[in-house]
């Protein structure tokens, strides 16, 4: 599969761009595990038109995570435009545009899913920001709306006509936030829509290696793009990887092997991040890692984890959790 010149190969899988999850150290592990293609967290375009340096910040990307898109969102033509060009000068292999966040923060002033209410508007800004930079151009949305709205099939034409180079559908509607289950049954008919020539994205609830190559059977999509389910462990990328081609289940990755793993997340964010944020985005991918589910009492151990604020402190209950998981086997 191919997005303008960039090849991802067959059933590629993707790494959903997501705020403070996708930051530079997670997404070079995650490469290491074969994800197919990484995204940077979104980057609000005013921020970047007004020099906001945390949110230029985000546009670091190293050459080890390519292919690697980065994700633009805003609410209006001019401001999109002058930050689709900030980008470029990052390099991205691809620029996405996201029309998907439901969170009222962005949504609610309309921008990310917010642009679903106004298709005109959100045409346009595509077909500019196509306009205005050399790099391909992709976007990612939601089916619609809500279920009164679910606009995706001529949407996506829509798009594709605006110059798009793949389209990513996430299978909920905005007024579905996260509730629910994901619909795919949309995402294939787009998929099959006989007009529709771009590579299209499928994206989820892809929890299991099962589950991806589910989706690639039953629906057709070009490529899935999986979020939550590589929270605290992007080994899953593997695990998908290795069991779409057939390979056995390698289980040499254990226990102490991922542990290693998250302690390199923390070391990677805290030198390329800052120390802060580092430790912030960490902590999250810990709490929620499914390798500790089966330390007994772990709720204290994952309060503990959301509330260390060096680097030691986390490192010592990384270890704990280790001698405790280790001592179990
Ligand atoms: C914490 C979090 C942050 C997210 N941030 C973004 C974002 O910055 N851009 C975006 O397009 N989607 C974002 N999303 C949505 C995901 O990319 C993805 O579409 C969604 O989680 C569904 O996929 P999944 O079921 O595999 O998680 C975010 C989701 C979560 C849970």
């Amino acid at each position: 599969m191919k997005i303008g010149n960039i090849d991802l190969g067959v059933q590629p899988i993707l790494l959903a761009p997501m705020e403070d999850v996708t930051d530079i150290g997670f997404r070079q592990l995650c490469k290491r595990f074969g994800v197919s293609m990484v995204y940077t967290e979104f980057v609000s375009a005013e921020a970047l038109v007004r020099s906001i340096q945390a949110s230029l910040n985000k546009l670091t990307i190293s050459d080890a995570e390519r292919p690697v898109g980065i994700q633009i969102y805003g609410r209006d033509v001019e401001s999109m435009v002058e930050a689709a060009k900030i980008v470029e000068q990052a390099h991205p292999d691809v620029i996405d545009i996201n029309f998907g966040c439901p969170v009222k923060k962005v949504a609610g002033k309309g921008a990310g899913a917010g642009m679903l209410r106004n298709i005109p508007l959100l045409l346009e800004i595509t077909r500019e920001v196509v306009k205005a930079v050399h790099t391909p151009v992709t976007v990612k949305t939601r089916l619609g709306w809500d279920e009164n709205n679910l606009i995706i099939t001529e949407l996506a034409e829509q798009l594709q006509d605006c110059g798009i180079q793949a389209l990513t559908i996430h299978g909920r509607t905005r007024s579905q936030m996260y509730t629910g289950n994901a619909d795919w049954t949309l995402i294939g008919e787009v998929k099959n829509n006989p007009r529709i020539h771009i590579p299209i994205i499928g994206n989820g609830d892809i929890t299991s290696p099962q589950e991806a190559k589910q989706a690639f059977e039953r629906f057709g999509v070009d490529a899935i793009m999986v979020g939550r389910a590589a929270f605290g462990q992007p080994w899953i990328f593997k695990e998908m990887r290795d069991y779409l081609d057939g390979k056995p289940y390698d289980a040499s990755l254990g226990i102490n092997k991922k542990i290693d793993i998250l302690k390199e997340q923390l070391h990677i964010n805290v030198s390329r991040i800052d120390e802060y944020r580092g430790i912030l985005h960490t902590r999250r991918h810990l709490a929620a890692s499914p390798i500790f589910k089966g330390i007994p009492d772990f709720r204290q151990t994952r309060i503990a984890m959301l509330r260390a604020s060096t680097v030691v402190e986390l490192e010592n209950i990384l270890e704990a959790c280790r001698k405790r998981l280790v001592d179990e086997l």
